[in-house]
């Protein structure tokens, strides 16, 4: 088990490139369940979920082949397997797998999924979606049994705009007989992208980006080739960890479009910017001036940035207000960023955050993956060293994170943590 070390302090200058996105490929690669000939996917982040996600599709006889960042998916011999256990449990996005086996094979079993520890993080749309195609829906010992002799087309309104329950509604009707309608949708680009690949495998699909899309089944769907869209949330980590801590930052491969309500607030914080084609230049200008934050469904602030946001307004001038209003227990990263000295407060479920403030380096935990993306930063700015324990959370989602900050101009490396230390971690 290793842990990270940031010296801090160092000023970020040069160019980072984003991967592809991570809230897309954990999708995407369920979704080639659904082809019955070779889907290849092209970009994908060499993040530990794509990897846990390969070994599941292989379980269910899927033969998957990694080139670097293409993945090519032969789902020919595939087969309903149950899915109950193991690594299912690993991540949130396995149950992608329900909606791609349900399209498939009628049917699926697949264990509830694991994840970031946010609060209650109910499944309960996905599964109301589910039966309004014509699936009993079962929960057996922790596990969900979803099975269906037909799926017919319906029109299934969300009660709450969810990017998950969209997602897999949309893989299980894509090959039910007749229309579906899925109302008050999610909108967020990783949803956009998903139906490009399943409309190049021969889906119809309409509306998507919209709060309503249309969907009318189709008797089997091909392979293809895809190419996956760049991750807004690396971008918009690295446009913060710029703010925080740098002086000419470039991010490259980047859909500025994706991320403007991020952008929007840094300029309002004081942060100059240019945004080209692919590339966004980050200049900050000290001081930085305190704003408020509320997350919100895309295209609102992104809940996955309000961690790394709230680090970034530690340095700024008077008292900023961060309200989590899709999870309001992600809130995981306040303590450790007060054992930095950081001044939060938490009130009401908002976090009231007083600056500015010098960070001190500390030893902290990453115990979910956005907060572990909010301690990173945090390091990047502070006095000292910053030891970071945790790892797994950060590396599920950002691709190569101490490379590219090296690249930067960081001054961070990875030590494997003693038995005494990992006994500590453990127990923590
Ligand atoms: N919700 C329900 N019932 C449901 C589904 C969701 O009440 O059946 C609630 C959730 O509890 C939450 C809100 O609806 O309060 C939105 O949840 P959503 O379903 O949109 O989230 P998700 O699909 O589980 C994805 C990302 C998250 C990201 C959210 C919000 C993946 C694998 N995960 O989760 O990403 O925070 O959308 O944008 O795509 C991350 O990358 O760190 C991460 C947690």
């Amino acid at each position: 088990m290793e842990k990270m070390l940031i010296e801090g302090g160092h000023t970020l200058n040069g160019k980072v490139r984003i991967s592809g996105a991570k809230n897309s490929a954990v999708a995407l690669l369920p979704a080639a369940i659904l082809a019955d000939s070779d889907v290849t996917i092209e970009g994908l982040p060499e993040i530990s979920d794509v990897n846990t996600l390969g070994d599941l599709l292989e379980e269910i006889g899927g033969k998957v082949k990694q080139d670097g960042q293409t993945v090519h998916i032969d789902p020919s011999q595939m087969v309903s397997m149950p899915l109950p256990n193991g690594k299912v449990k690993k991540l949130r996005a396995s149950y992608y797998f329900m909606g791609a086996m349900l399209g498939k094979f009628n049917q699926a079993v697949i264990g509830l999924p694991g994840g970031c520890n946010l609060g209650p993080r109910p499944i309960d749309q996905h599964i109301k979606g589910f039966e309004a195609l014509g699936a009993e829906v079962t929960n057996e010992q922790g596990a969900i049994y979803i099975r269906a002799k037909e799926l017919v087309g319906t029109r299934i309104y969300l009660d709450v705009v969810s990017v998950g329950a969209t997602i897999n509604i949309m893989l299980a009707a894509v090959k039910a007989k007749g229309k579906t309608i899925i109302e008050n949708a999610a909108k967020e680009p990783e949803i956009i992208d998903v139906a490009t690949l399943l409309t190049n495998m021969g889906a119809k699909i309409k509306g998507v980006g919209t709060d309503v899309i249309r969907i009318e089944g189709v008797e089997s769907l091909h392979g293809c080739r895809h190419t996956i869209i760049p991750d807004r949330i690396e971008a918009g980590t690295y446009a913060i960890a710029a703010a925080a801590a740098g002086n000419e930052v470039i991010i490259d491969n980047v859909i500025p479009q994706h991320l403007e309500s991020v952008l929007a607030k840094l300029r309002e914080m004081g942060v100059e910017m240019q945004a080209a084609d692919e590339q966004l230049l980050i200049t900050p200008k000290n001081p930085l001036k305190s704003v408020d934050i509320k997350t919100l469904v895309y295209p609102g602030f992104p809940t996955d940035l309000q961690q790394p946001f709230t680090t970034l307004l530690t340095k700024a001038e008077n008292t900023g207000v961060v309200t989590d209003t899709i999870y309001s227990g992600r809130l995981k990263h306040i303590d450790e960023l007060r054992r930095m000295n950081a001044i939060i407060k938490v009130e009401g479920g908002s976090a009231i955050v007083s600056g500015p403030v010098q960070l001190e380096g500390a030893r902290v935990t990453a115990n979910e993956l956005r907060a572990g993306a909010s301690l990173v930063i945090a390091g990047l700015m502070a006095n000292g060293i910053t030891e970071i324990t945790g790892l797994d959370h950060i590396d599920r989602g950002y691709e190569k994170i101490t490379e590219k900050l090296l690249n930067l101009g960081a001054n961070v490396w990875r030590e494997e943590m003693t038995d005494h230390e990992i006994e500590q971690f453990q127990n923590s």
